[in-house]
């Protein structure tokens, strides 16, 4: 029975790994994050973040390896993002991965990204317990979907264009706040005035629990083409009324879903769920409608290696190879995971 997990997150611009062991709980993780290497051309560059993981990933497992006094040979069991996420990203984590795997003669697992936010929320005390509602809110992904257990998921709603954190970004690159864009515009909507500015809350009027944030991003870009300069408060008073649009829009929906599936128990994870607007909204929702609501702590709300070793250590009797060979799935659907026994 495989008791140590090393994990191992490439898939975009932050290598994290940690050590989480089954009967203690996580014994240690690390971050480094690539947010000044990729801040001059304002967003990610696939073959730098490829290439700084690469460099990154082997100092900061011996770091965690030290730091949890584990020992080589106290690994059961190591696993990896296998998706989805930059390929060549993705590359560097299953490859450094499977051969420590192999040199150690233990088990390899890929872990799915989304399922690894998912879970991310397990790490925490007190845990939420199956059955829940889950709002994932990422860069890359938006999803309501509702969870029976690891792998039974019902997908309830997604984003049909942009996902939330890529509006936050992108809205921030247009007010000229820079890369990653949620916690910029976070930091400087405190300063904004609420009722300047009124943006859509789309899809909010009619049935459903998809979401589009491509013309919330279009409405921004209007808005700040009528003023006549963007100053500090203009660039505060935009960002708060985006800020407050996707809150309010996150907060009806999941309102909406939590009605429609009678669960009693929020789970809400994946980097915006680090916003703490949203995070203020959501536990209001919960009190009103008696629902327990649950977040990863902030920093396991971006990317991070603990939601990948705990997901390993979930996933750990399958996805497993032994193989030389393996692969990456820069694009994997949270609905093709089997249910564990
Ligand atoms: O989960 P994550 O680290 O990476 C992906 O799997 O995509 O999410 C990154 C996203 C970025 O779009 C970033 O701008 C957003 O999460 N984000 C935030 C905050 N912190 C990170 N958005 C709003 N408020 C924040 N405090
Ligand atoms: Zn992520």
């Amino acid at each position: 029975m495989s008791e140590r997990i090393l994990g191992i997150e490439t898939s975009c611009d932050d290598t994290g790994v940690a050590i989480f062991d089954k009967r203690k709980g996580l014994l240690a993780h690390r971050l480094a994050s690539q947010v000044d290497l990729h801040q001059p051309y304002g967003g990610v560059v696939p073959e730098l973040a490829a290439r700084d993981h690469i460099r990154t990933v082997l100092p900061l497992i011996k770091k965690v390896m030290v730091e949890s006094e584990t020992m080589a040979e106290d690994i059961d069991a190591v696993a990896y993002t296998a998706g989805p996420g930059l390929a060549g990203a993705l590359l560097v984590g299953a490859s450094i991965g499977r051969s420590l795997a192999c040199a150690w003669e233990v088990p390899a697992v890929g872990v799915h990204h989304m399922e690894g936010h998912l879970l991310a929320p397990m790490l925490e005390t007190p845990a939420p317990e199956f059955p829940f509602l889950a709002l994932l809110v990422s860069g890359g992904h938006t999803m309501l979907v509702d969870v029976e257990g690891v792998g039974q998921y019902r997908l309830l709603g997604e984003s049909l264009d942009d996902a939330v954190g890529e509006a936050f970004d992108k809205t921030a690159k247009a007010l000229g706040l820079g890369y990653p864009g949620g916690p910029a515009i976070a930091r400087v909507a405190e300063k904004g005035y609420p009722e300047r500015f009124k943006l859509p809350r789309p899809m909010t009027d009619r049935p459903g629990l998809d979401f589009s944030f491509s013309g919330l991003k279009t409405a921004v870009i209007t808005t700040i083409q009528q003023c006549e300069t963007l100053d500090e408060q203009t660039v505060a008073d935009v960002a708060v009324a985006f800020q407050d649009a996707v809150v309010d829009t996150l907060t009806i929906k999941c309102r909406r879903a939590l009605q429609e599936t009678g669960r009693d128990t929020l789970v809400v994870s994946g980097g915006v769920s680090a916003n703490a607007q949203l995070r203020k909204k959501l536990s209001e929702l919960g009190e009103i409608e008696n629902v327990n609501v649950f977040y990863p702590r902030p920093e396991f709300c971006t990317d991070n290696g603990a939601m990948i070793a705990y997901t390993g250590s979930v996933r750990l009797n399958e996805n497993i190879s032994t193989e030389l060979g393996f692969d990456v799935f820069p694009r994997w659907s949270l609905m093709d995971l089997p249910p564990i026994e």
